[in-house]
């Protein structure tokens, strides 16, 4: 949550820096703010709002070839000009943009900040107020902002301005993501290479607890304790297409229509030359040396976990717990004698999950990454990745990344199952083939879920979901994501569950959307459907070919029973989006909300 950028160079950096945080504003958008720095000294332009807000009080007229950005996800303080970054010493001299939450700074502020005067209510504005006060002692400033850093607890990306050195950037890193950028002429840094792919596409990595020193032609990468640091520079493989909206109203609709896509890309990328899919053996030995398999993760694809336990379970047989990150921290089950831990994670940045991680590493347990981000923290950390190679995801609103880690995880029960000699009577690489086909039909079926968003969802302020099986599964995944963009106030449940307490809720009108895509449990939940019409509900009911009946409102194609989650999510994906759309919600940017939870 929150994005940083910086340039250094011969250019105006104006442009450079807003251009960035653009590409960073699903990181955060409730307010924003850039640094420029010349001979004049420095001038900070910062507004409440999203990066549009803020281009409109940046004084043209200002040149600057350094420069710092933020755009934020509020923590400490509301979101309003004065708490937004760049934050600046009192005396103006040292500004400072960071991502991340300084744990320890109310203890900061008491043991060494009792006569400063503080202007904002943010836990940032400690570490500038600090850097200040160790210069003010004599440090020079590489010194006092180590110093600074020394003292901190919990996760920063911080770039630093000092106003008497305007040949230099001062950056540092800890849990929360940073990259630096390399040009010929100048150099960035930024959360994310995605911003920064218009000057470069030559980055360097940083680590925890590194320490750099950007000039516009150097970067000098060091320990806190100042021993130097080589890194090779890596190309990010990012094409500019990826992050562009192109003739799309929203990503959010583009990255629902891509989703046949990625199943194609998905099915290429892990089938060996036999045609015969395929992952690496190391992975496969750890699935198999494993008596239990903890899935961790946040949202939706905690969502995505849920359909792989039965994957896993069903398919290659090995017992699966799945539990939600921010709980499995405080609350741990038993655990097993031999467990894999798999963290599943769109952004690879969840802080709630790497939590969970780090704690399983120190108590020497394995762990494997499902993320969409090569380079991540959680699969730097992790002993091993499964890409989902689904291209940027940058809507709020997670779509093909959902799909794309329940095909991964499909690959992996079904590659596991078959190490392990277990018969498995479907071909994978067929059946996705299948699936791909049946979203691609669905992604051209979006006037009928349009008009199932109007007639269900324009007025009313509730809904629920229900499904029994893994259609309960996808309820829930379809319930997170009409509440995240409509603000409906959206629950799933399994069906079976409604009448011990939710029936209550029914109301005159009430939708009810029904998924009925599995035949063992198909009499099932039309049964519950029966239950909510009889007090007044308005049901939808999304139904799989050969199990219709007159009264659904959509039929989706058929595919492998245990795979219907990957097209039964579409309707709900669409039917979300429209329903935000008739509301004139923000779709991309649903209020309070952030692309990568990087706080826990
Ligand atoms: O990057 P991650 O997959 O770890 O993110 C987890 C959740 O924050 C994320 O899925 C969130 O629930 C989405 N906004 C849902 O659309």
């Amino acid at each position: 949550m929150c994005g940083i950028v910086g340039y250094i160079g011969n250019l105006d950096s104006k442009e450079i820096l807003l251009k960035g945080l653009e590409k960073l504003e699903y990181r955060g958008y409730d307010s924003a703010g850039i640094a420029v720095m010349n001979d004049n000294g420095v001038q900070v332009f910062k507004e409440k709002g999203r990066i549009a807000d803020l281009r409109n009080i940046v004084d043209e007229d200002v040149m600057a070839n350094t420069g710092i950005g933020h755009t934020r996800w509020a923590t400490h303080g509301v979101p309003s000009t004065v708490n937004s970054h760049p934050h600046q010493s009192n005396s103006g001299r040292f500004t400072l943009v960071h991502n991340g939450v300084i744990e320890n700074y109310d203890i900061l502020k008491r043991e060494y900040l009792q006569g400063v005067v503080l202007k904002s209510d943010t836990d940032t504005e400690i570490i500038v107020q600090l850097i200040e006060l160790f210069v003010n002692e004599g440090l020079n400033t590489e010194e006092a902002f180590r110093k600074t850093l020394t003292l901190l607890k919990g996760s920063y990306a911080i770039a630093l301005l000092d106003a008497e050195n305007d040949e230099t950037i001062f950056v540092a890193k800890n849990k929360s993501p940073l990259l630096v950028g390399l040009g010929e002429t100048f150099n960035v840094v930024a959360s994310d290479a995605m911003a920064m792919l218009q000057v470069t596409d030559q980055y360097v990595e940083l680590m925890d607890k590194e320490i750099v020193i950007v000039t516009k032609d150097d970067v000098k990468i060091q320990t806190l304790n100042g021993e130097a640091i080589s890194r090779d520079p890596y190309t990010a493989e990012l094409d500019a297409s990826d992050i562009e909206k192109g003739t799309y109203p929203h990503y959010m609709l583009k990255e629902i229509d891509e989703q046949p896509l990625v199943m194609r890309k998905i099915i290429q990328k892990y089938q060996n030359d036999n045609g015969e899919l395929t992952i690496d053996q190391e992975i496969v030995r750890a699935m198999n040396d494993a008596d239990r398999i903890y899935i961790i993760a946040a949202g939706t694809s905690y969502h995505a976990g849920l359909v792989g336990k039965q994957f896993i379970e069903k398919i290659a047989k090995i017992p699966v717990e799945v539990h939600i990150s921010s709980e499995f921290g405080y609350n741990m089950p038993l655990l097993s004698e031999k467990p894999l831990f798999i963290f599943i994670s769109q952004s690879g940045e969840t802080a709630d999950s790497r939590a969970v991680l780090v704690n399983v590493k120190e108590m020497g347990h394995k762990a494997l990454t499902i993320t969409n981000v090569p380079g991540s923290t959680l699969s730097r950390e992790a002993d091993y990745t499964l890409l989902l190679h689904a291209g940027p995801e940058i809507a709020v609103a997670s779509t093909k990344a959902y799909t794309a880690q329940i095909a991964v995880l499909s690959i992996l029960a079904e590659v596991t199952a078959r190490s392990r000699g277990l018969e498995i009577d479907f071909n994978l690489v067929q059946e996705l083939g299948i699936v791909a086909n049946a979203m691609e039909v669905l992604c051209d079926a979006k006037e009928e879920f349009e008009d199932i968003a109007r007639k269900f969802l324009s007025t009313t302020r509730n809904a629920f979901f229900i499904g029994r099986g893994i259609d309960f599964y996808v309820g829930l995944e379809g319930a997170l994501k009409l509440k995240e963009i409509s603000y409906i106030q959206a629950e799933g449940f399994a069906g079976g569950e409604l009448k011990h307490g939710t029936i209550a809720l029914i109301e005159d009108g009430t939708p009810i959307i029904a998924l009925a895509t599995q035949e063992s449990v198909n009499l099932g939940i039309r049964g519950n459907v029966k239950e909510v019409v009889a007090r007044g509900a308005n049901p939808c009911i999304i139904s799989m070919k050969g199990l219709e009946t007159e009264e659904d409102s959509f039929i989706i194609p058929e595919v492998n029973e245990i795979l219907t989650p990957l097209i039964s999510v579409i309707p709900l994906q669409l039917i979300s989006y429209f329903a935000a759309l008739h509301r004139e919600c923000d779709v991309d940017k649903p209020r309070n909300l952030a692309k990568s939870v990087t706080v826990e």
